[in-house]
């Protein structure tokens, strides 16, 4: 079994490991760290988990070695303990920002702030495994992608490997309020939150770094705006294809890139409700669903994915990157299909 312990385990994404990891026919869950639940069982702040596990948080200073470390701390603190934590396990799994970019220059114009660990920076592998499969296998430290670069970067992958779009894509991010994590604000209060239609941030959002790092050349920009949805991420990008680029080139391109990704579905039907992907469908589960529509008369690609935030986006993506890393089969703990109706 592999032993495995979670720092930040009380948030969102924490829960999330939690409820995948419990149910891991290879995992046993070693530790998992809160400060203000120390000493209280999980299940307090996880009510899903009531009757599945009876451990209890722990603080970070009573942290005992393990085989890997998945950390699930808001951005910005990770790097400060990593010094510790690298003692701690021989394998890292990041959530947060800090380790996604590798260059520390374009950490600090992205996110205001100095690298606390930059030497680390070049150790960690970005944790998108249908990108960086063969090097994840190798890898002692992964950094997850953000919820948007994931889903984008998936959406975007095979088009610009095969070089299908031309360089420059506009992505319309439609965000859930788990995405913000459990610390409410005035923003997550619910005369506030409900019912909104919100831009969130026209421009400047910060996965744009880890997108065009990843896509490299492709200039990016993203329109994030906050709906009315718990969980969910949907990503309507605009691309304009290369010439004579065809649908038949678009699907090629796609089939052969994912064509064995156990996570990755190609959504394109030509009737019904679910033609193209939605993250209602997709709660709970790790896939991305991805489909897209070429605009003759505008000479526009129109591509469109749907992930859940905090599995394919985060807690999953993890998972998913540790089995890689532990030589087991890719999908264990990871084959919810999600529930419909919803
Ligand atoms: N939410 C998403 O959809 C999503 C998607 C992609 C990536 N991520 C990434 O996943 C990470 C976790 O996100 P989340 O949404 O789960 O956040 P969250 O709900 O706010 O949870 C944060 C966790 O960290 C602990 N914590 C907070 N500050 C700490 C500190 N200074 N030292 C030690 N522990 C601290 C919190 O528990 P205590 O306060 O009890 O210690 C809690 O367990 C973030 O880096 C985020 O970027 C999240």
């Amino acid at each position: 079994m592999i032993k495995v312990s979670i720092v930040g385990g009380s948030g969102y994404a924490g829960g999330e490991l939690l409820r995948i990891l419990l149910q891991h026919p290879k995992v046993h869950i070693n530790q998992v760290t809160s400060r203000q639940f120390a000493g209280q069982p999980v299940s307090l702040v996880h009510p899903n988990l009531r009757k599945s596990t009876d451990i209890c948080f722990i603080s970070l200073d009573q942290l005992r070695k393990c085989d890997v470390l998945i950390i699930a701390l808001p951005n910005g603190v990770s790097m400060g303990l990593m010094n510790r934590f690298k003692n701690l396990a021989g394998k890292i799994i990041d959530l947060g920002a800090d380790f996604r970019l590798h260059n520390q220059v374009n950490f600090t114009r992205w996110y205001h702030t100095v690298h606390a660990y930059p030497e680390l920076l070049s150790d960690f592998v970005y944790g998108i495994s249908e990108v960086h499969r063969e090097e994840i296998r190798k890898a002692k430290y992964v950094s997850c992608a953000g919820c948007e670069a994931t889903v984008s970067i998936l959406s975007l992958y095979p088009l610009v490997k095969n070089e299908l779009i031309e360089n420059e894509v506009i992505i319309d991010a439609k965000m859930s309020s788990s995405q913000a994590g459990m610390r409410a604000s005035l923003s997550s209060h619910h005369p506030e939150r409900s019912g909104v239609v919100r831009s969130y941030m026209p421009t400047g959002h910060r996965h744009t770094a880890e997108i065009e790092q990843e896509l490299s050349g492709l200039k990016v920009g993203i329109s994030a705006t906050a709906i009315d949805m718990v969980r969910g991420l949907l990503v309507t990008i605009h691309a304009k294809p290369k010439k004579n680029v065809s649908e038949k080139d678009i699907w090629n391109a796609y089939r052969y890139v994912y064509g064995n990704e156990p996570f990755i579905r190609i959504v394109k039907e030509k009737s019904g409700l679910y033609r193209y992907p939605e993250p209602k469908i997709l709660q709970g589960t790790n896939y991305c669903d991805i489909g897209f529509e070429l605009d003759q008369h505008t000479n526009r690609l129109v591509i469109i994915g749907a992930i859940d935030n905090l599995v394919k986006g985060t807690a999953g993506q993890a998972v998913q990157a540790m089995n890689i890393m532990f030589g087991i089969p890719e999908a264990l703990g990871l084959t919810f299909t999600g529930l419909h109706p919803i």
